[in-house]
């Protein structure tokens, strides 16, 4: 069997773990293992390279892609289909592994379902907004990147009382991986674009929030709208400093956390699995825990927002314990 790997979109820390892991496999089958240069783009234009499992192995707990990736939507131009299909057939592959986040999973992968190439894609994001799974790959590691720089900050807000911290994760316009730091790190204060809040209800809640703990440690997503105008107003609605980090693509490339390095595993085991048991088109998901091969696409339209009762309960808005 001759596998393909494409990787295609924003990067995450995960990606060399599953190649390696998935290649490791591979070679104890006696299967192939190939890799595109530049995501789609490189598959479509022959970029197609042998995997080289000394040097992505070494790469396995680093953030990033061994192999390059692209945003370019390429699979739409016409004719695309042939030349795909020409590529595969010139490389001899049989079956494509990708990684993605919701524009693979809920378009390519169908697509490619249409043009009979069989594929298995593997939701990664750091942003965990892929519908249909509780996780995706790299998340788990991009929490763990923004806890580090939290606690330094928070060794300051210990030592000098009387500030606020504001630390801006990545999330695109969404809010899972913000209110999923917040919550780990004991913010008491999340923002997300899912629930805009009004300005004024941020200065109350902080105002009270200094009162009682003396520092105040807000996290908020990239893709609040309100983030411009708050760093100016919230000194003056609290009279306290503001502290501001924005983690930005540092967040992206972190090292690979445990969590991801046992998904990047299971995800290689059961695409390889998937494979070898003649799947035309899958996805490997995580429910409930457990994770699990899919046959189609992740399967939900769109995720939904972060929980709210557990948003409510950062947020102070509730008085119970946040069950
Ligand atoms: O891959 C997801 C993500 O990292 C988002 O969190 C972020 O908004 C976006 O990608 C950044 O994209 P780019 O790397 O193209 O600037």
């Amino acid at each position: 069997m001759k596998t393909l790997i494409v990787v295609s979109g924003g990067d995450a820390p995960g990606i060399n773990a599953t190649v390696a892991g998935y290649a490791a496999i591979a070679a104890r089958n006696g299967d192939t293992v190939l890799g595109a240069k530049d995501g789609f783009a490189g598959a479509l234009t022959n970029q197609i390279q042998p995997i080289e499992r000394r040097v992505v192995g070494l790469l396995s707990g680093r953030g990033g892609s061994y192999l390059a990736s692209s945003r370019e939507p390429v699979l739409g131009a016409p004719d695309a289909d042939k030349q795909l299909r020409a590529i595969l057939s010139e490389n001899e592959v049989d079956n494509l592994l990708l990684f993605g986040g919701d524009g693979t999973l809920s378009h390519v992968l169908p697509l490619l379902h249409d043009w009979r190439i069989p594929a298995i894609a593997l939701p990664t994001t750091i942003d965990n907004d892929v519908p249909g799974t509780d996780l995706t790959l790299g998340h788990d590691s991009a929490c763990n990147y923004a806890y580090q720089a939290i606690d330094g900050a928070l060794a300051t807000a210990h030592a000098l009382p009387g500030r606020i911290f504001m630390v801006e994760t990545l999330g695109g316009d969404t809010g899972h991986l913000a209110q999923a730091v917040a919550y780990g790190a004991g913010a008491q204060v999340v923002l997300v674009p899912e629930y805009p809040e009004p300005l004024e209800w941020v200065g109350v809640r902080l105002n009270q929030v200094l009162a009682t703990d003396g520092y105040a440690l807000v996290v908020l997503s990239e893709g609040v709208k309100t983030i411009p105008g708050m760093a100016e107003a919230i000194p003056r609605m609290t009279g306290t400093r503001l502290r501001y980090t924005s983690l930005g693509h540092a967040q992206r490339g972190g090292n690979v956390s445990h969590r991801d390095r046992a998904l990047a595993m299971e995800m290689g085991q059961l695409a390889h699995q998937g494979f070898a048991d003649g799947i035309e088109m899958g996805s490997v998901v995580v429910l409930e825990g457990k994770t699990l091969l899919h046959a189609g696409p992740s399967g939900g339209d769109a995720k939904a927002p972060p929980d709210r009762k557990r948003y409510d309960f950062i947020n102070g808005k509730e008085s119970v314990n946040g069950g």
